[in-house]
């Protein structure tokens, strides 16, 4: 059921997680699906609920320092500059992690993800909860993220008891992953801060093609709606069906009259289209429509994280 994020019911969420439960609650970048994360048996609930597969590591989410040198065995340097500058926000960083945390999070690896995010209604129901929270995406494994509490009660509302609602999801992607190791940075996901802003102060950040265990989030499909997703450049020749959606950049004077559209942006503002990118995705698969058309993003900045979702998205029809 659907609760607004007001203290009381921060405090009953916070309650239920101590006692082994699951509930869903807002962040920045998407709804999250949260347990104690020192607790097996409660984030083994996470996986039956998202029907995620055990080989895909969760990230563990923390209000404060402590809770991270609590967690994770070595802080380099190069972490604590990144920590510093990015958190709490949307940046997910991978460092080796202390026994305390359970094989069943880390899928077995001797890493750990960490994030702290800057969602108020995140950060108050950690510090309650007074343990760090595993949390994927609160959607069944493969399908679009949600950035409202109702995309989560759609998906997932009779496998969860509690959904805190704290309004839309602000950045409306999921954190941006990297590896620290030393003074190396290894970008493993793109997502809502850009790498740009992230070489700014890490300097030279790498790529490198993963295994699947390294990030499961590489699989070839993911965030994935149930409709056909296309990819256009130019949207121009598109068929104006009424069997169709079509999601636009930003608002243009093209005129269809039967073609659904929805614009992710007003003026091309990257933050802009990134927020509002799964809430159109929902929005459209919704209608049940044959083929959902999307225009490309310029692949800079936060457009990468968006061309990064779309292109899976379309692979699962592929
Ligand atoms: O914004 C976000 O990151 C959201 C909110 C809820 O915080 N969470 C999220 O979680 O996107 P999820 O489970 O959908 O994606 C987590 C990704 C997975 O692709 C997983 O492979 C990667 O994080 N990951 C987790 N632990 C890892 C590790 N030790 N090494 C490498 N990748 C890891
Ligand atoms: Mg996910």
């Amino acid at each position: 059921m659907i609760y607004p994020a007001t203290q009381t019911n921060i405090q009953k969420a916070a309650q239920a997680l101590k006692q082994g439960n699951v509930v869903a609650f807002p962040t920045e970048t998407v709804y999250g699906l949260g347990a104690n994360a020192l607790n097996a048996m409660a984030v083994a609930k996470i996986f039956e609920i998202k029907q995620r597969p055990f080989f895909d590591p969760l990230i563990v989410h923390v209000s404060s320092l402590e809770m991270v040198k609590y967690i994770v065995s070595y802080l380099p340097d190069m972490a604590l500059q990144c920590i510093k500058t990015f958190w709490p926000g949307p940046l997910t960083i991978v460092l080796p992690k202390k026994n305390v945390i359970p094989d069943i999070v880390t899928a077995g690896l001797d890493t750990v993800a960490v994030r702290m995010p800057s969602h108020h209604v995140a950060q108050q129901l950690i510090e309650h909860a007074g343990v760090p929270i595993a949390a994927p995406s609160a959607n069944p494994f493969g399908y679009l993220s949600p950035t409202t509490a109702y995309h989560v009660e759609k998906q997932l509302g009779n496998k969860v008891d509690i959904i805190l609602d704290g309004g839309q999801s602000p950045v409306g992607v999921e954190s941006t992953i990297i590896k620290i190791e030393k003074d190396s940075v290894t970008l493993l996901r793109h997502g809502g801060i850009p790498v740009e802003d992230i070489e700014a102060v890490a300097g030279e950040v790498s790529l490198i093609r993963h295994t699947q265990v390294e990030a499961p989030g590489q699989l070839p499909y993911h965030y994935a709606p149930t409709t056909k997703i296309v990819l256009v450049k130019d949207v121009s020749n598109i068929p104006d069906d009424s069997s169709s959606g079509m999601i636009l950049y930003k608002k243009s004077d093209i005129s269809f009259k039967n073609i659904h559209v929805m614009y992710l942006s007003d003026n091309g503002d990257l933050r802009q289209a990134a927020a509002n990118l799964f809430a159109c995705l929902h929005a459209l698969d919704a209608m049940k429509l044959s083929v959902i058309y999307v225009e490309e993003i310029p692949d800079v900045g936060l457009g990468q994280a968006i061309m990064d979702r779309l292109k899976k998205a379309q692979a699962r029809h592929r």
